[in-house]
């Protein structure tokens, strides 16, 4: 049988206010999706199941949404057994008739947790409800590390580069970065501790590094640059041990805060006077692992301690 999916008439809607959803439970979705800043479709193809002897479709089947970041489509579907059956047939009769296609049925309770293995949303049903802004979603951040790593990898052209991650915030943007830096790299970490109440301002390192940095190339890589205190201080004990070189890569920057300028080389993205979590950095060790950069309901940052968002904190 020769058998095409029919391109649609129509450029498929993309955003809430172009769909016509046929269900309340697709429009919230689609919000979800919003919220986390997941490109989507809204029924973009029809794929015919079965034709006559005449060649007329008989059948046909059209997945309500298609991510097209992820090469995705999705089903949505309730509880409601008839339902389910009769999808899980189309489905079954679609991916035998269409094997290059990925897709999903996903169940209203499923949307977290699909999201989730997806890397796209929210890790958790708690997570999620703490969460207010979205601020960089997943596939932001993956382009701009795309660019940010070739960008290091034409500067450095021709060296050896060592780059230092500053623990824990970094740890995401740490082992994403370097994977688009074609280069020879090396990579170490320290664990630097600073305090609110101290006065000197003194940045204490409570893990060194354990590469020599002598006569190398090295890029210091932060997850956050705030008052550039922590920043000064390592850059001036790392200048001690003679490198060739040392620059700085962030990720973010909340240059609204600066009290110390020190020149920042790579800048993922610039951010406003927030308080942010995700993608490595934490309130009170949690939300590390969210895949994007989120503001968080001030609720959801009051429940322990005497530390305020903002405040300096052991291991950064
Ligand atoms: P700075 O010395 O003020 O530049 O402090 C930088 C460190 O403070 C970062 O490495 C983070 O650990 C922490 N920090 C600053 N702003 C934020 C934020 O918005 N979210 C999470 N951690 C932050
Ligand atoms: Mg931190």
């Amino acid at each position: 049988m020769n058998i095409r999916p029919l391109e649609a008439k129509a450029p498929a809607p993309t955003t809430v206010d172009d769909a016509r959803f046929a269900h309340e439970s697709e429009e919230e979705f689609a919000r979800i999706l919003d919220f986390y800043g997941v490109r989507w479709q809204y029924e973009p193809r029809t794929f015919p199941l079965r034709q006559d002897d005449d060649g007329r479709i008989i059948e046909a089947f059209s997945p309500d949404f298609y991510l097209p970041d992820f090469d995705l489509y999705l089903e949505l579907t309730t509880l409601k057994q008839g339902l389910v059956t009769d999808k899980h047939r189309k489905m079954r009769r679609l991916v035998e008739l269409y094997p290059d296609i990925q897709i999903k049925l996903l169940y209203k309770r499923d949307y977290l947790s699909l999201l989730a293995k997806y890397g796209i949303g929210a890790v958790n049903e708690h997570e999620h409800m703490a969460v207010r802004e979205v601020l960089i979603s997943a596939t932001e951040i993956e382009h701009r590390l795309k660019e940010l790593g070739a960008q290091i990898a034409e500067d450095y052209a021709g060296k050896e580069l060592l780059l230092i991650g500053v623990l824990k915030g970094v740890a995401c943007f740490m082992a994403d970065l370097m994977r688009h830096i074609s280069l020879p790299v090396s990579i170490d970490f320290m664990t630097i501790s600073s305090y609110e109440g101290d006065r000197s301002g003194a940045v204490r390192i409570v893990q060194d590094l354990t590469e020599t940095i002598h006569g190398r190339d090295v890029l210091i890589v932060e997850d956050i640059i705030d008052t550039g205190m922590t920043l000064q201080h390592l850059m001036k004990q790392l200048w001690l041990r003679e490198p060739a070189s040392l620059r700085v890569c962030t990720l973010l920057d909340k240059r609204a805060r600066r009290l110390v300028e020190t020149k920042l080389d790579y800048v993922g993205f610039e951010i406003a006077d927030e308080f942010v979590v995700g993608y490595g950095l934490d309130y009170q060790q949690r939300f590390r692992n969210l895949p994007f950069i989120a503001t968080v309901r001030s609720e959801a940052l009051q429940n322990s301690s005497n530390q305020t968002p903002g405040s300096r904190k052991i291991e950064s």
